[in-house]
């Protein structure tokens, strides 16, 4: 409905009120107390069922491909897949199955970044978009019962009825039951449709650490031969990545294994103290103010190392690094 046709219907319905006011008060009453719930009605669908709003979703895939270039610290591989992947995805109008992609890798290394820099190039509002749902296991689904499955489902169902241009988010993969996982499973497929609802348009995105020890050794083994991190290829982490994460009985894969909906498992990897360093640069630059490499230096000897990478990797990545900033600025 647009909005001259709501605007109509609000001018019908008002004049109706004031007609009946010259009956008997029941009839008012009862008339007016119809009336209004009407009116509510109308108005709650108009907001709540507008649909996918074209205007608001709109992809740009210069801006995508320039966000990882220049925000997504030293992911080239993880760079690389994502835009081939969500362009091609979002460049077909008639995809076969939803986009499903499986982020991968220790934290703060750019997982749940890199999934709002693929929302802003597809939303106007970027996360704040009405068709981007971020799940928590924990806090969303905290008493892994049906009724959380149910109510799971319902808002898969509900919120890709309304736009099939949907994204869901959902971090701690590895801490969701598996019972909720096998819940999903149904929407990630090739389906026509189910119950006359077509997810083929949506994009799921999955965020976990599983796998993490593999990317991690495999980065490390790399360093000490003294290769250049960016000649590592998907390739060489795929193998890692199925071993340590298919294998992982109670991991959310062998759930997702026996039909494999997932179209791209992604890697992240490790960040090394001279990309702390650019990260507190970028901070800085982000904040406006003007980057001081003494800074980051400080910022970036004040993050742990892990010690079983002999040093070589930070723990948390990136992560800590905004407070870190705000302490020595
Ligand atoms: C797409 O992104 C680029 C780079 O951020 C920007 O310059 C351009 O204006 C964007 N295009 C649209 C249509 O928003
Ligand atoms: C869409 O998902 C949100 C959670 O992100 C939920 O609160 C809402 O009820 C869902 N909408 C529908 C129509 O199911």
């Amino acid at each position: 409905m647009n909005a001259a046709r709501l605007h109509l219907l609000l001018h019908v319905f008002l004049s109706a009120g004031v007609l009946v006011r010259a009956f008997d008060p029941f009839t008012v009453t009862s008339s007016l107390f119809g009336i209004s719930a009407a009116l509510g009605r109308t108005i709650y669908d108009y907001f709540r069922h507008k649909g996918c709003d074209p205007e608001s979703i709109v992809f740009n895939a210069t801006g995508l491909q320039l966000d990882l270039q220049t925000k997504l610290f030293r992911q080239h591989i993880a760079s690389r897949v994502i835009l081939k992947a969500v362009t091609g995805f979002m460049s077909n109008d008639n995809p076969k199955k939803p986009l499903v992609l499986s982020l991968h890798g220790p934290s703060g290394t750019g997982k749940s970044f890199v999934s709002q820099l693929i929302a802003d190039n597809i939303y106007k509002e970027g996360m704040d978009s009405s068709f981007v749902h971020v799940f928590t296991s924990e806090l969303h689904f905290p008493h892994s019962s049906h009724l959380d499955t149910y109510k799971l489902q319902q808002w898969i169902k509900g919120n890709v009825t309304n736009c099939g241009r949907s994204m869901f988010i959902f971090d701690e993969m590895d801490k969701m039951q598996p019972g909720l996982i096998d819940s999903i499973k149904p929407y990630l497929d090739y389906h026509e449709n189910l119950d006359g609802v077509s997810y083929r348009k949506a994009i799921f995105i999955f965020l976990s650490n599983a796998g993490r020890e593999g990317i991690i050794q495999t980065a490390l083994d790399f360093w000490k031969a003294g290769q250049d991190r960016e000649e590592l290829e998907l390739k060489d982490l795929e193998t890692v990545l199925s071993v340590s994460v298919f294998n992982n009985k109670n991991s959310y894969f062998s759930s997702l294994i026996d039909k494999n909906p997932v179209d791209f498992f992604i890697p992240f990897l490790p960040l090394e103290y001279r990309h702390v360093i650019e990260c507190a640069l970028a901070e800085m630059k982000a904040r406006g103010v003007p980057p001081d490499r003494n800074v980051a230096e400080q910022v970036a000897r004040d993050v742990v190392y892990d010690l079983k990478t002999e040093s070589v990797f930070s723990v948390k990545g990136c992560k800590t690094i905004s407070s870190k900033v705000d302490y020595y600025t």
